[in-house]
């Protein structure tokens, strides 16, 4: 099916399917781009990590009940929508393929055109379009990604990211060797600030941990092993959690203050799950004010995954005609956030 072959409303809505890896989302952007409530549906193992295969089944059970909720939720028909979107990666090769597979027969079925979309930039575009920065720093910290992302030369550049795991991954990590369910990062950020309000006057280099940062690259595994061997050694759970999130949200605003000098830039956008984070919001308000910077940090709702955010950069496609023909709309586990083109730059 070919673009001559469809017929585009411009009024129209675009749906955003996001199942990079344990959220099913599907969400929806308005005819200017401005994301709305998504509905989402996440497996949360109660055992051992995420089982790709398993997620995936789950995405699929869920699939047309997540749709129809939505067309509930904003009061749409699939006649008001223009496109549909869906993450082609990068992510976990099962669970991308049923966000693709939802998202073809909608296409289909529907008769609009497909725009398959790279997940990390949809971070980066749902904070410009909600923050209304224009060309920042994104700090991109997720369960599976940790980068530090600036455009240059019509492209998102990695200018700085994790050599091992993503930040969440370790959060998760080390929450779940302490009995803490996925995801590890909210109990946290809350036992770390408990512990902090009731000891006011602790001292970090009580509860060392290793130096995150490596040129402008991070680095998780060497804390997370250290923070479960200060666990071993007696200290207590929110002295843990508290020196976790200082010593390595540290690095991840250091890396960043780098990148904005380098690049020049005067933005600094948050993305991504771990974004959710009040001290990480504190920390990047803190260094950006500091540097005569303004930091941008997303509602809480677009920083986790969300199919919303697929659906604001599904609309940019929308307007440079960039559309996915369905011999080309196959998923992109490691796709690169440099190789996607910025065409609306
Ligand atoms: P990506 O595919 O972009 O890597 P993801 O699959 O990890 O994303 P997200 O929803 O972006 O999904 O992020 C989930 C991560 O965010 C989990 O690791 C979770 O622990 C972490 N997280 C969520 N809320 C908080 C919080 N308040 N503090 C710290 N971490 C958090
Ligand atoms: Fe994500």
């Amino acid at each position: 099916m070919g673009v001559n072959d469809l017929s585009i409303n411009p009024s129209g809505y675009i749906l955003g399917i996001e199942s990079t890896a344990h959220t099913f989302s599907i969400g929806v952007a308005d005819s200017n781009g401005y994301p709305l409530d998504s509905v989402s549906v996440a497996v949360r193992p109660l055992k051992g990590g995420i089982h790709p295969r398993e997620a995936a089944d789950h995405h699929a059970q869920k699939g047309a009940e997540v749709l129809q909720k939505l067309l509930k939720l904003h009061d749409l028909n699939p006649s008001d929508f223009a496109a549909v979107s869906f993450s082609q990666g990068p992510g976990l090769g099962p669970c991308l393929r049923i966000g693709a597979s939802v998202a073809r027969t909608i296409s289909q079925k529907w008769r609009i055109p497909l725009l398959g979309v790279n997940h990390c930039v949809a971070h980066i575009e749902v904070g410009r379009k909600t923050c209304g920065c224009d060309d920042p720093v994104l700090l991109y910290v997720s369960g599976g990604n940790t980068q530090i992302i600036a455009k240059m030369d019509g492209r998102y550049r990695v200018l700085g990211e994790t050599l091992d795991i993503g930040i969440g991954n370790m959060l998760d990590k080390f929450a779940r060797e302490q009995g803490i369910p996925f995801p590890g990062g909210p109990k946290i950020e809350a036992l770390a600030k408990e512990w902090v309000e009731n000891n006011p006057t602790a001292k970090l280099e009580d509860y060392s941990l290793p130096y995150a940062v490596q040129g402008m690259d991070l680095a998780f595994s060497g804390v997370l092993n250290a923070a479960c061997n200060l666990i071993k050694k007696g200290a207590p759970l929110g002295a843990v959690c508290w020196s976790i999130q200082e010593h390595t949200f540290a690095a991840c605003i250091e890396v960043a203050e780098r990148a904005l000098a380098h690049t020049s830039k005067s933005e600094l956008l948050l993305g991504g799950g771990v974004a959710c984070n009040s001290r990480l919001r504190e920390m990047s308000e803190i260094m950006s004010n500091e540097r005569n910077a303004t930091s941008f940090v997303p509602e809480r709702k677009f920083c986790v995954d969300n199919g919303s955010m697929i659906a604001v950069l599904g609309q940019l496609h929308l307007l440079h005609e960039d559309i996915t023909e369905l011999s080309e709309s196959s998923v992109l586990q490691y796709l690169r956030t440099d190789q996607t083109p910025i065409l609306w730059a």
